[in-house]
């Protein structure tokens, strides 16, 4: 039996098995759930070394450890870095859930709870792969080397020094990650393109206290009103920011690209459906794949400030709040772009307040190099699993390890990914779509297999 007869054979276990780590609620950005993100650190070294990963061990990190793995098994065979995490965000609204987050349900073939398509799914569909050729074949058709974390949804802080302290045992040709979406069920997508993250906290104070708004409005300055009037003035008429400096490192979008990204399948109006949304909305000139991928934007998460409770309270409030995130694309640093931040509201602020901005966590934006062999194998892959050639694009999210491993390894990521547009990503209901999760282990099985094929020398012994 081939790898890929071993994993169809053993498709309940593999789900089994998913469940199992779907249990673990290993929320990184909530302090109180540490343990549980140990937990899952443990229950995925374990989990390596069952597969067959002879070298497997957690180490700490200033914060939620890093599980590494490594399965050498000829040095004139390529090395494949797999990066995934095993770290989720937080399940609330926890009301919202139709089954609660951390017990897995089945309905529709998909699997629904917290993770199970950002991460624990795709990065699990790696190591079933790699048990598949350990009962196949004894060992993997390729090197292997896994780095799994658990602060990604926190900004990875870690990780880079942790790359930096590990750089020897990290040694590879490329990476690969699985922790993106394809277009739609059945198109598989190959990903070149992730934007960047610059996210901050901004806070304006006022009178250095709340004040009785009928003895006070109207002649003491009030931070809500002078917050809004600020972050009103941060887009101009036609959808772009309108921070000084922000788009002087944007790359701009060749001819070839955009007729590229044209021929993306993308259902606009079916994507507006599924945002809820009543109509079109964004920079003007650009299509809604370019928007999501390759220009920069700026959006208020969250805003407060006063009085928001039932009813009405008169008050002048002292202090207004709001988390502000900018998506940026190459060349867009997000410690420049937070700085320019900074100095522009600093600038909008009227007199007679005080506004202090801090950075919550970034990520560099990150874009491949598409020649490479290995997307030629994860296109092969693709195209054998799904009978479809995918798509290449860009993706409106983040992965901040992408750029590191450019960075610190001189590596650059293929990027695999298995979740689908309606997975519920950080929202309630998250899924997994079971038909994805076991097409997406046949495909890292044939990925890794075309790998090794491509770099076969003439006249060496086929591997496969
Ligand atoms: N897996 C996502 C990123 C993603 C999702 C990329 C969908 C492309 C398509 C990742 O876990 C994530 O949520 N990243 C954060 C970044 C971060 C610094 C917290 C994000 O993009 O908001
Ligand atoms: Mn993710
Ligand atoms: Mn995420």
């Amino acid at each position: 039996m081939n790898a890929l007869e071993v994993a169809r054979r053993d498709r309940r276990g593999a789900l089994q098995r998913l469940d199992d780590l779907l249990r673990i609620p290993s929320v990184s950005a909530v302090p109180e759930h540490a343990p549980d993100v140990r937990r899952a650190a443990d229950w995925v070294a374990e989990r390596l070394r069952a597969a067959g990963v002879t070298d497997a061990r957690v180490d700490e990190t200033p914060g939620h450890p890093v599980v590494y793995g490594a399965w050498h098994v000829s040095p004139d065979r390529p090395t494949v870095l797999v990066y995934g995490h095993y770290d989720v965000q937080p399940a609330d609204p926890v009301e919202l859930w139709t089954t609660p987050p951390f017990e897995p349900t089945e309905r529709d073939g998909r699997l629904y709870a917290r993770g199970s398509s950002d991460d624990k799914g795709q990065m699990l569909m790696h190591l079933e792969a790699a048990a598949a050729y350990r009962d196949a074949d004894g060992e993997p058709p390729v090197n292997l080397v896994y780095v799994i974390e658990g602060e990604e949804e926190v900004g990875s802080p870690s990780l880079a020094g942790w790359l930096e302290a590990h750089a020897d045992e990290l040694r590879a040709d490329v990476a690969v990650i699985s922790d993106t979406a394809m277009p739609a069920k059945g198109q598989p997508s190959l990903i070149y393109g992730l934007r960047g993250l610059a996210y901050m906290e901004v806070c304006l104070r006022g009178p250095n206290r709340d004040l009785h708004s009928g003895q006070f409005g109207g002649a003491v300055l009030n931070p809500a009103n002078a917050l809004c009037a600020m972050v009103a003035r941060l887009h101009d008429e036609d959808g772009r920011v309108a921070i000084p400096g922000f788009y002087d490192r944007v790359r701009t979008l060749g001819a070839d690209e955009r007729s590229e990204l044209a021929k993306v399948p993308f259902d606009e109006a079916g994507f507006r459906g599924a945002a809820g949304a009543a109509g079109d909305w964004g920079e003007a000139g650009y299509s809604v794949v370019e928007r999501l991928g390759a220009r920069p934007t700026l959006d208020v998460n969250g805003i407060w400030s006063g009085w928001t409770g039932a009813g009405a309270k008169t008050v002048l409030p002292s202090e207004a709040s709001a988390k502000i995130s900018m998506r940026l694309v190459p060349d867009q640093d997000p410690d420049e772009i937070g700085a320019l931040f900074e100095a522009h509201m600093k600038r909008l602020a009227p007199q007679g307040s005080v506004v202090e901005v801090r950075a919550l966590h970034g990520g560099k934006p990150a874009l491949v190099d598409r020649s490479i062999p290995a997307m030629q194998a994860a296109a092969i892959a693709y195209r054998d699993t799904f009978g479809r050639e995918p798509v290449y694009t860009r993706e409106g999210g983040t992965i901040p390890v992408v750029a590191m491993l450019d960075d610190v390894l001189g590596l650059q990521t293929v990027l695999m990914g298995f979740g689908l547009p309606d997975d519920n990503l950080h929202a309630p209901n998250e899924k997994l779509d079971l038909d994805n999760y076991n097409l997406g282990i046949e495909t890292v099985i044939r990925f890794l297999a075309a790998l090794a094929e491509g770099d076969r020398q003439p006249g060496q012994e086929r591997r496969t």
